[in-house]
């Protein structure tokens, strides 16, 4: 049977327009989605729309409009946004639908039964802008008086009757897990923020509001609504069908890989395995998070106006090529700046010198010298060998950083044989052997294309179009891109296509 590999994006907040750092993560989820599907997964990959809370409640106020009619406007362009950025998910999730109030509903009942619920009384911070409460220790108190959670979001004080989750009661076990599981927060300095967090003690989590009603009722209690971290967590468990464990994709639970910014790992790595645990149900295998995208080294906002629209990007520079860029510029793991000169010279150098003018080197080679059909390898020389095996190997390299979500350096692995290829064709010069040895001629451009599939094959994850119409032109069937085919040789003297320039050169317009 194949086996199962569940990957999920966080779901997005409907209080605003989807901008490039929502993208991110959905891109680099998308990545691993579709490398798993490549390498014989049965892969469910689920993103969608965090609709419930407070913050989303106050921003549909201020737009004069009700918020399920609101939230309804704002998830669909999620939506969009995640199809126009080629984001293959399976499901789409939003909390307002009749599923997921279920599910919540029962989730909670459990908690309940556990004995992890409680009535009190809350009384203290709360930021709408991050549905967080904090304590005083954690804020900064301005010179007006006013204070600010580390994030930088206003808080306010909160006094109201809500309902407590025994999170105190769940320290020793939630330390004993990490440590069982060093690979369930990545990367490992955020595996380390999280363990002494938890370390330094924790408080009970209030987990319903009485102040407001956009959200999931509380189970028999009327006038409380749960709190919108828990009902948006157990979007993961809905979307597997719970609590129907007959459900077709129960068997995808638990996920094996969460992908989350890191203003929200605590949520993902402290409260929902907690949740999880209280509810007798498996914890996730893996909580990873990102960095954040600077425009021009400064935080984006609303305010400074540079908010980056992913789908403008895309227009002007290529999907496949902010794709490509998004996942090679920084460490996944890290903040990192995007500036319109930094995404030109990745198109410029990467795409267009390195990887498009091999392959079209290559092609129109074959497509001249060749008669356009794929020559033979004839004899073999050690410069061949060194191509060769290094493109064999890059396989379990890459399969290695993705499933690390180290991105960059699996990215940084294919463009050294991408280098170590162009080399080889300026040392074997087979446009000189034309002349006088046309056996060797074919050889060295055989060498080359299957190399390049290789590169190819396994770039189709971060740039699906693009790698789809090299793929064509390499004359590798369609329903043969598959990893396991990469060891099907490709059939000597077929007829390619025309080569075509995949990756042209990003000329700025003028002005
Ligand atoms: N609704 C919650 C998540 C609930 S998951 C059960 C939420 N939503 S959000 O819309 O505010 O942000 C979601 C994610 O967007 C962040 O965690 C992060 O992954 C991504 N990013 C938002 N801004 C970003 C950047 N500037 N850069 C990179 N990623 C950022 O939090």
């Amino acid at each position: 049977m194949t086996e199962k590999f569940y990957i999920t994006t966080p779901i997005y907040y409907v209080n605003g327009a989807p901008h490039i750092g929502h993208a991110y993560t959905s891109i680099a989820a998308d990545v691993m989605a579709r490398f798993k599907r490549l390498d014989g997964y049965d892969v469910f990959f689920l993103t969608g729309t965090d609709e419930h809370g407070q913050k989303v409640e106050q921003a549909a106020a201020a737009a004069g409009v009700d918020p399920q009619t609101f939230t309804d406007g704002i998830s669909a362009d999620f939506r969009a946004m995640s199809d126009a950025m080629g984001v293959s998910y399976d499901d789409w999730m939003r909390t307002t639908q009749e599923r997921h109030k279920m599910s919540c509903a029962e989730l909670w009942k459990r908690i309940e039964a556990n004995g992890d619920i409680y009535l009190g009384h809350y009384e203290g911070w709360y930021a709408v802008r991050d549905e967080a409460f904090y304590d005083e220790g954690e804020l900064t108190v301005r010179p007006d008086g006013s204070r600010v959670a580390p994030s930088g979001a206003p808080v306010e004080w909160v006094k109201e009757p809500s309902y407590f989750f025994k999170l105190s009661a769940w320290q020793d076990r939630l330390l004993a897990f990490y440590q069982e599981n060093p690979d369930f927060i990545a990367p490992s300095s955020r595996r380390n923020e999280v363990t002494s967090f938890v370390k330094g003690g924790l408080l009970d989590l209030s987990i319903s509001r009485t102040t407001f009603n956009w959200g999931i009722p509380v189970p028999g209690a009327p006038g409380h609504v749960m709190y919108v971290w828990l009902d948006a967590l157990n979007n993961y468990v809905t979307a597997c069908g719970f609590p129907d464990e007959a459900a077709p994709r129960w068997g995808f639970w638990p996920a094996d890989v969460h992908f989350v910014g890191k203003d929200i790992i605590r949520f993902h790595a402290v409260y929902w395995p907690a949740f999880l645990m209280a509810a007798g149900l498996p914890v996730p295998k893996r909580v990873t998070s990102n960095g954040w995208w600077l425009m021009d080294g400064e935080k984006m906002s609303k305010s400074l106006g540079n908010v980056v629209e992913p789908r403008k990007l895309a227009e002007i520079f290529g999907l496949d090529q902010i794709r490509y860029f998004l996942l090679r510029e920084k460490p996944f793991g890290a903040d990192g700046s995007l500036s319109h000169q930094a995404i030109i010279s990745r198109i410029n150098v990467d795409l267009a010198n390195d990887l498009g003018n091999l392959a079209q080197r290559t092609l129109s080679l074959v497509a001249r010298n060749c008669g356009g059909v794929l020559p033979a390898r004839g004899a073999v020389t050690a410069d061949d060998t060194t191509l060769q095996v290094a493109a064999d190997g890059l396989l379990a390299l890459v399969r290695g950083h993705v499933d690390r979500q180290t991105f960059h350096d699996g990215l940084e692995e294919i463009w050294k044989v991408i280098r170590a290829a162009n080399g080889y064709i300026d040392r074997q010069a087979p446009w000189a052997l034309n002349k006088t040895d046309k056996v060797r001629m074919g050889s060295v451009l055989r060498v080359l294309v299957d190399t390049i599939r290789v590169v190819a094959t396994l770039l189709q994850p971060v740039m699906p179009d693009s790698m789809a119409r090299m793929l064509d032109q390499l004359g590798v069937p369609a329903d043969g891109r598959g990893f396991a085919e990469l060891g099907v040789p490709l059939v000597d003297g077929q007829a390619l296509p025309p080569p075509q320039g995949v990756f042209p050169r990003y000329v700025e317009p003028a002005a």
